[in-house]
């Protein structure tokens, strides 16, 4: 989907990507919002704007009943969500101030965003939203330094942390429950149709949805990749699992130079959602602006939800309480990160103009 001679990003679900820079004021906040990283690229909002002021809503016909059954990522990505509009927000020439919740936890309403306009600046950070990816491929064997992990989990005034999680048999310990976490969410039959449901297979598919996962967001070595577009096998669930679980075990695990948990004070309370989104995003930022890779991998935190709603004790719960003690019981959400040994590509989007409406 890309032109790597041009560097121009091909297909209408991509444009998003290209248009952000040029996006002004209000609009410009919902351009950067979009860009957004979003479970299984579910992009679970909607956006109302008027002249000063942006309201950031959740939109629940775009989640995933049983992976994510309290609405945790998708919380998530709404924090995210706000958060590029906040970083963007002095490249657009404005102020934003942010009350998250304001009509409570129940409401769909996750933020308003006021704003009041000031002299236009760049920041690095608002430079990384178009540039940053979800890059799922093999990180080099190189480790990242104390300081520069230290600076990326920076949280500033976002109440919530990172712990990183970077000796060896810690990370060997996370690693094999990453991959045991995958096995059991690809052998529960609900789980893994509702990750299936948001695999978009061919372009045709891509254009039609502009949202879902995508073989060129997967990683995959550029022979890899086109024989993949080929054969049909990624477009049958068991493969595509398989797949999965198999790149968890060979390449996210392996490779991954350090895992980083963001620790909130309760991980089922929609403010700390949002806070830990957040930083998440914070962090994705301040990676790009590092040329360092990351990666979410949430199927630890998925499986414990889906035992809790099963309302039967978790395997999972114990083993990650075991690798991070106390701290297990705030882990919001679980990233790697590492040097990259090839780029992450784009993957869609749905336009800031599909997702806002206006309002006087
Ligand atoms: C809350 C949350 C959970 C995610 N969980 C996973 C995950 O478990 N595995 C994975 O490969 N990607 C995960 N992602 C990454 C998304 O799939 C990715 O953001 C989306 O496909 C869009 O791609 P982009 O980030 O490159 O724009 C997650 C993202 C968010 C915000």
């Amino acid at each position: 989907m890309g032109n790597a001679a041009t560097g121009v990003l091909r297909g209408a679900g991509l444009h998003p990507w290209e248009a952000e820079a040029d996006a002004q004021g209000i609009f410009g906040l919902v351009a950067a919002a979009i860009l957004a990283p979003s479970p299984h690229n579910t992009q679970p909002w909607r956006f109302s704007t008027g002249p000063d002021w942006l309201l950031v809503y959740a939109d629940d016909a775009r989640v995933m009943p049983t992976v994510d059954p309290y609405r945790r990522e998708r919380t998530i990505a709404l924090g995210a969500a706000i958060e590029n509009a906040v970083v963007a927000a002095p490249a657009k020439g404005l102020v934003p101030t942010v009350t998250l919740l304001p009509e409570g936890p129940e409401s769909a309403l996750m933020a308003r965003i006021e704003v009041r306009p000031a002299h236009v600046e760049l920041t690095p950070l608002a430079e990384a939203i178009p540039n940053r990816r979800t890059n799922r491929g093999p990180y080099r064997p190189d480790a990242v330094a104390p300081e520069l992990l230290a600076e990326l989990g920076d949280a500033g005034d976002i109440t919530a942390s990172v712990r990183w999680v970077v000796e060896a048999g810690a990370r060997q310990a996370l690693g094999e429950l990453l991959v045991d976490a995958a096995q059991a969410v690809a052998d529960d039959d609900a789980m893994s149709r509702d990750g299936y449901s948001w695999f978009r297979p061919t372009e045709a598919a891509i254009d039609a949805h502009r949202d879902g996962l995508t073989l060129d967001g997967q990683g995959l070595a550029a022979p890899v990749r086109a024989a993949a577009k080929l054969v049909p096998s990624l477009a049958s669930r068991s493969m595509a699992d398989a797949a999965w679980v198999k790149q968890t075990k060979n390449v996210h695990t392996k490779t991954a130079a350090a895992y980083g948990v963001v620790l909130v004070d309760d991980p089922a309370a929609r403010a700390d959602q949002l806070a830990g989104g957040r930083l998440a995003q914070r962090v994705h930022l301040t990676a790009t602006t590092m040329d360092l890779a990351l990666h979410h991998m949430n199927q630890i935190t998925e499986r414990i939800d889906r035992d809790r709603a099963a309302g039967r004790p978790s395997g999972i719960a114990e083993r990650l309480a075991q690798i991070l003690g106390a701290d297990a019981g705030r882990a919001l959400c679980v990233f790697r990160v590492g040097w990259p040994s090839r780029p992450g590509k784009a993957s869609p989007r749905r336009a800031a103009h599909q997702v806002v409406a206006h309002e006087a």
